[in-house]
């Protein structure tokens, strides 16, 4: 464990293909993956804990499943996988059912604990946190025994800026920020969905998202428009006074 307490990675979006040379949005996103996944090697070595935050896959199917879940424990770290709008849930479950890498609800990180929500709404693309997802995240903040926790979702319950963007986000956001509020060990709320990097504050917490390893989205557009920068992952380095350090790391020579 490095000396700032445990180092989380985050990859997201990384909308898999069951054909590896698919294209979408002018990006071939198995060919990103697994140039991120390279640039992830060196810091997964001193790193305690992986988390994907979601749409792993673009077509639900179970091959890209299958070569996502390979390509992930390939980076030997445990960790936690949650659905995104692409998602198929059923599917999802199947492959990350067992093992270090899994869609389980929590992770525990030393002081710090991960906890995953799943915002899929199937059909749609707004995300929304059903009632027994919300009685789940009551159950792991109750069950929780660490100082500080993280929480982390596909759909940001935050506005970034982006107005097409915010309009698809979490659906129902004050039901969860009552819980968090509610519970001063939680730090940061964590995301994707948005395709760029993202570092805010609402509430008294930290919030998060994290570029996409497929195509990256413009920050600031009124409409979908996708950005030709590449893709990245974040690092957070969960410090044990309860702070946390972090940065997005791009993806050269993609
Ligand atoms: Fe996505």
């Amino acid at each position: 464990m490095p000396p700032n307490g445990p180092r989380l990675l985050q990859i997201s979006d990384t909308h898999l293909f069951a054909d590896p040379a698919a294209e979408q949005a002018g990006v071939v996103p198995e060919l990103r993956l697994r140039a991120t996944l390279r640039a992830m090697a060196p810091w997964a070595a001193t790193a305690d804990g992986l988390l994907h935050t979601g749409d792993l896959v673009h077509d639900g199917s179970p091959a890209g499943y299958q070569r996502l879940r390979e390509a992930l424990l390939a980076l030997d770290l445990p960790g936690l996988v949650m659905p995104g709008n692409h998602d198929d849930r059923d599917q999802l479950q199947a492959a990350f059912a067992t093992g270090p890498v899994t869609a389980a609800r929590t992770l525990p990180l030393g002081e710090w604990t991960l906890i995953g929500l799943d915002s899929l709404q199937t059909g749609e693309v707004p995300g929304h946190l059903g009632e027994a997802e919300l009685a789940a995240l009551d159950r792991a903040l109750a069950d929780c025994t660490t100082a500080y926790c993280l929480v982390a979702l596909h759909h940001p319950p935050f506005p970034v800026g982006t107005s097409w963007l915010d309009a698809i986000g979490l659906d129902n956001p004050a039901p969860l920020f009552q819980r968090l509020a509610a519970d001063r060990r939680v730090r940061a709320v964590v995301c994707g969905h948005v395709h760029m990097a993202f570092d805010g504050r609402l509430n008294g917490f930290r919030t998060f998202a994290t570029p996409a390893t497929a195509a990256q989205f413009l920050a600031g557009a009124e409409a979908f428009a996708t950005d030709r920068g590449p893709p990245g992952f974040r690092w957070f380095d969960l410090r044990a006074d309860g702070g946390i350090d972090t940065g997005v790391v791009r993806v050269t020579g993609v």
